[in-house]
């Protein structure tokens, strides 16, 4: 079953031709570039950029995949949460190309598309324990089944990329601010910059907010007094101060709940720090830890198409009245 996927949620314009967990080809189209001139994203930008990009990336992605469009069995979208205009732009392509093959529909929640990241090329099958991180969100969920999620914690404020974002722009680090963070980073020194642990009632919960501002202070403090910051040392020492968070949180969470497996997901999961101190908290603690590979990490349609053919399997179909939102729970239904 061959599924054309499509992804608009954010600032990438993505469209991949997949079969099962197969990707045959994987076409992504970033604004990144523009969205720099502003330090973030600009959601009217975001939107008139996916509807200049769509129908050239699907043709590309026909191509690269080397099949017609007769040979599409079913169109997946992401179809929420994210940036509303630019959702609606992919929802409104898929809507018209399922119509005009006569083809299945189907939509595909964003988060469970990150997590459908992991399947792309591994032997993982629930239940698994995911730790979904991107810039929007930060969340722990039991995946009980390729359909059937339940989130046990979550951010109560900024997600942890939010967190990374905004620190970097007042480091004046350019747009996606986590990015530049973790490749410039060097060696933590907390006793230099001291960040705090923040409190949360929930277990499995977070609170990025009060971190963040800590770190923006400690920047406006510094140059108060006109002493210079270690940029890098500051970014390592937030960069090891989020990942040890997470780390812990899921960890405990799984050990709880008894889960063997972990799965890291979002656009956080390509966060070097986060990766090495969950790895070797995996392994510490004999649970099998399963990463997307760099490529998978950030918004890309080859996960909806992998996600889809799973909500396609358990019947998950849509109708031409699909509507985008901007949110939207994981375990909706
Ligand atoms: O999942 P994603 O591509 O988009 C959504 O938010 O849905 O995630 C983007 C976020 C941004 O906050 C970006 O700064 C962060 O992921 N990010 C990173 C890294 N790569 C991307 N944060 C830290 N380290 C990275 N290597």
């Amino acid at each position: 079953m061959k599924i054309l996927a499509i992804e608009s949620s954010c600032d990438e314009t993505s469209v991949a031709i997949t079969e099962k967990r197969r990707v045959l080809s994987n076409v992504v189209a970033t604004q990144i570039a523009e969205h720099k001139l502003y330090g973030g994203v600009v959601p009217e930008i975001a939107s008139r950029r996916h509807t200049e990009a769509i129908t050239g990336v699907c043709r590309e992605a026909i191509r690269q995949a080397n099949i017609s469009y007769d040979d599409i069995d079913a169109v997946a979208v992401t179809f929420a949460p994210g940036l509303i205009g630019a959702l609606l732009v992919g929802v409104n392509f898929a809507k018209g190309l399922a119509a005009s093959l006569s083809v299945p529909l189907i939509p595909v929640h964003h988060l469970r598309s990150h997590i459908a990241a992991n399947y792309i090329g591994s032997d993982l099958k629930p239940p698994f324990l995911c730790l979904t991180v991107s810039g929007g969100n930060t969340i722990i969920t039991e995946v009980k089944d390729y359909t059937s999620f339940n989130p046990i914690g979550g951010t109560k404020d900024d997600a942890a990329g939010e967190c990374f974002d905004k620190v970097a722009r007042t480091l004046g680090l350019s747009y996606p601010g986590g990015v530049t963070l973790d490749k410039i980073a060097t060696a933590p020194d907390e006793k230099r910059y001291p960040l705090p642990i923040p409190h949360t009632e929930g277990k499995y919960d977070f609170s990025f907010s009060g971190l963040k501002t800590a770190a923006i202070n400690l920047i406006h403090n510094c140059s108060q007094k006109n002493e210079e910051i270690d940029v890098p040392v500051l970014c390592a020492t937030l960069r090891h101060r989020v990942a040890e968070i997470l780390t812990d949180k899921t960890i405990t969470a799984a050990k709880d709940l008894g889960y063997s497996t972990i799965a890291l997901a979002g656009g956080v999961s390509a966060n070097s720090e986060l990766r090495k101190l969950l790895s070797a908290a995996c392994e510490e603690n004999g649970i099998t830890l399963y990463k997307p590979e760099l490529k998978y990490c950030g918004d890309n349609a080859a996960m909806v198409g992998v996600g889809g053919y799973y909500e396609y399997l358990s019947g998950n179909i849509g109708t031409l009245d699909l509507n985008a939102a901007a949110t939207m729970p994981i375990n909706y239904r």
